[in-house]
């Protein structure tokens, strides 16, 4: 598996597994059939509901935790205790516990919203102890990157966003690497919306390497040094879409996929005050 090295040397997996929306009592099932495929970075987070599974099937798996890496996400604090930094410790315990570990790879803020600077200040402290090897963020549009980045004293090592082959996010790539953010796509095949899978750019591209499409979309996201965390409960595709290292798309060919971006998000926007109500809003303790 081919790393990226995370601006605190940390080295993580560029193609790893994601269980969003995977129901809670098919996660265990779904996890340890990607770890026997040869997945060794596993995505989740505290609003998929999903951990304590995610935990059983790493602890199945008999894998050592030193092969494998882990990310789960804060979800938004709503200051019970009127604290947000105490509130925070508090969530990543419980992320730790409902896993199973004592350590983990990556913990993102899920969203920009609410008050991520308190959040911030504790998964750097989190990170100092050696808790979470590394610290990022999700969702977080440039603006947002750059004010956090520049009022706190650890740069977020990853920010994971929406990105596809019909949401690109050049500009946004290019900032982060000025930053030494690194980009991880979530969504990769933007959950098959635009009819992805049956795209006639796509296919043809797919055609012509002898691959599917859903190969060739991560195999392009991977030259462009994306991180990529697809999601599937299907044994055949989690084998699929882990077999990407073994051909490479042509500068022509990428330069095809570029003409796919309509520069705006499939799903919603982070920016849109019905959104952002709705997303604060929600609760998951
Ligand atoms: N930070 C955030 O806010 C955020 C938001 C969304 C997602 N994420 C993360 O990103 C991960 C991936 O995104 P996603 O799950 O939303 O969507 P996705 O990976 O873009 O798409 C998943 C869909 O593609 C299908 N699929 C997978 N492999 C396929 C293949 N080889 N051929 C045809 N269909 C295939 C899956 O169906 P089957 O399962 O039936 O195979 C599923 O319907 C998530 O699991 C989660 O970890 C993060």
């Amino acid at each position: 598996m081919n790393n990226v090295t995370l601006n605190n040397g940390v080295q993580m997996p560029i193609l790893g597994f994601g269980v969003f929306q995977i129901p809670d009592d098919e996660t265990q099932a779904a996890v340890e059939a990607a770890l026997a495929a040869g997945y060794r970075h596993l995505d989740t987070a505290a609003s998929y509901g999903n951990e304590e599974a995610v935990g059983a099937a790493i602890k199945a798996s008999g894998i050592a935790r030193d092969e494998l890496f882990i990310t789960t996400k804060l979800w938004i604090q709503h200051a019970p205790t009127g604290n947000v930094q105490d509130d925070t410790r508090r969530a990543f315990g419980k992320s730790l516990d409902r896993l199973g570990l004592d350590y983990l790879d990556l913990y993102l803020i899920h969203q920009p919203l609410g008050d991520y600077y308190s959040e911030w200040r504790a998964m750097q402290e989190i990170n100092k102890e050696g808790l979470a090897r590394a610290i990022g963020v999700s969702n977080f549009h440039p603006d947002r990157l750059v004010d956090l980045i520049d009022h706190n004293k650890i740069v977020p090592a990853v920010n994971q966003i929406e990105t596809h082959p019909f949401h690109q996010r050049a500009t946004d790539q290019e900032l982060m690497r000025e930053r030494g953010v690194q980009i991880e796509s979530w969504g990769p095949f933007a959950e098959g919306k635009n009819n992805l899978f049956t795209d006639p750019l796509l296919s043809a591209i797919a055609e012509a390497h002898g691959k599917s499409v859903a190969q060739v979309v991560l195999r392009w996201l991977i030259q462009r040094e994306v991180v990529v965390i697809p999601k599937s409960v299907r044994p055949e595709r989690m084998a699929q879409n882990l077999d990407v290292f073994d051909f490479e798309l042509t500068d022509e060919q990428m330069s095809r996929i570029a003409t796919l971006d309509t520069g705006a998000s499939l799903f919603f926007d982070h920016r849109d005050p019905a959104m952002v109500s709705w997303l604060g809003g929600r609760r998951i303790d």
